[in-house]
């Protein structure tokens, strides 16, 4: 027996247990060298035989090897089982049911914007947008509403300063339009508006559709022809409507147009605020101011315009009874639609 045995010995084990794939094999491993009659074990045993200056050398070198054995054996083992655990955790169970991706759907605002835009591209209008930040010339003041004018306390507006504001209503469409094209015009404007308003029946921000048709020799017939046309298909031709007188700045004469309500038939309830019918929308002859303000001959050009609020078409089309609903983005009350 030989020091230089008892160095290689160690260097065989210590490849070995490097090369290991699972703790059964390092447990052969540590039988093989330092169970009861493993190689390592057998050479510390016969040390007693070994003359006194040579039994000092190798013990001392073979105690070194077992200690470094044990060591590189507790190693292995710690490598082994971590891998083991990675494995097990990135192991995927084909077994399990899979996970639906949840669908979207349209906020029934939008969808009934959509519909709305719908009757009216059939019938020949044409969409178009404009921005919701808006001038005070758009607004009002080339809708006939000059500074002083006691209409612009119809409506409470949002201002950022004297001349910008958020648009309350979606007219200046009107305007914006007009001064790039000539007739015939024939548009329709959906986007959000904005008014300092909120209970029941109101929010600071809802959803207009405007329309605009201008042409030789339209008349007020036109215009009653082309909203019960709309009304009968978004609601129905049983549906009642009715055009009442109304006053707006921009339009002469103007009519509002309610519908029968039918969240309680017309019996009366607090959505129509017990009188049986919902103002839908406000409409009439474009004024000649207006006209004369793009530019138009008020003499050659007339028009009618309308403005539609999408809510409250919204809150008829689904028996809605309150508004705030369609803001507070409930899903079990959007995923109905
Ligand atoms: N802009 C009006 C409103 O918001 C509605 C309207 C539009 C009336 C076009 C007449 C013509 O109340």
């Amino acid at each position: 027996m030989s020091v230089a045995a008892v160095t290689q010995l160690e260097a065989a084990a210590l490849r070995e247990i490097r090369q290991v794939q699972t703790p059964e094999a390092l447990e052969l491993l540590r039988v093989k060298y330092l169970g009861h009659k493993g190689d390592l074990t057998l050479i510390l045993r016969g040390l007693k035989d070994l003359d006194p200056e040579l039994r000092r050398q190798v013990g001392r070198e073979a105690n070194q090897a077992k200690a470094a054995l044990e060591t590189a054996l507790a190693q292995a083992l710690a490598a082994l089982k971590a891998a083991a655990r990675r494995a097990a955790a990135a192991e995927i169970d084909v077994t399990l049911p899979g996970r639906r991706p949840p669908l979207g759907r349209l906020h029934p605002i939008t969808r009934t914007m959509q519909e709305i835009c719908d009757i009216f591209l059939h019938l020949g209008f044409e969409a178009v947008e404009g921005p919701e930040v808006e001038l005070d010339w758009y607004n009002f003041e080339a809708l006939n509403l000059p500074p002083d004018h006691p209409a612009r306390d119809m409506q409470d507006t949002f201002y950022f300063s004297d001349q910008v504001l958020l648009r309350t209503h979606t007219s200046p469409m009107q305007i914006r339009t007009m001064e790039q094209r000539r007739p015939p015009v024939r548009i329709i404007a959906p986007g959000r508006v904005y008014r300092r308003d909120s209970d029941l029946t109101h929010t600071p921000m809802f959803h207009q559709v405007e329309g605009l048709l201008v042409d030789k020799g339209i008349t007020f017939a036109d215009l009653k022809g082309t909203l019960t046309t709309f009304v009968h298909q978004m609601f129905g031709p049983e549906i009642g409507v009715r055009f009442r007188p109304s006053y707006f700045p921009f339009t002469e004469p103007s009519a509002e147009v309610d519908i029968e309500c039918v969240i309680c038939r017309g019996e009366g309830c607090r959505v129509c605020k017990v009188t049986g019918w919902l103002e839908i929308l406000g409409s009439g002859m474009v004024h000649p101011a207006v006209f004369e303000a793009v530019g138009y001959d008020p003499e050659e050009f007339t028009g009618f315009a309308f403005g539609l609020g999408v809510e409250r078409v919204a809150m008829l089309k689904y028996g809605i009874d309150d508004l705030r609903l369609f803001f507070d983005n409930d899903l079990r009350f959007l995923r109905q639609f």
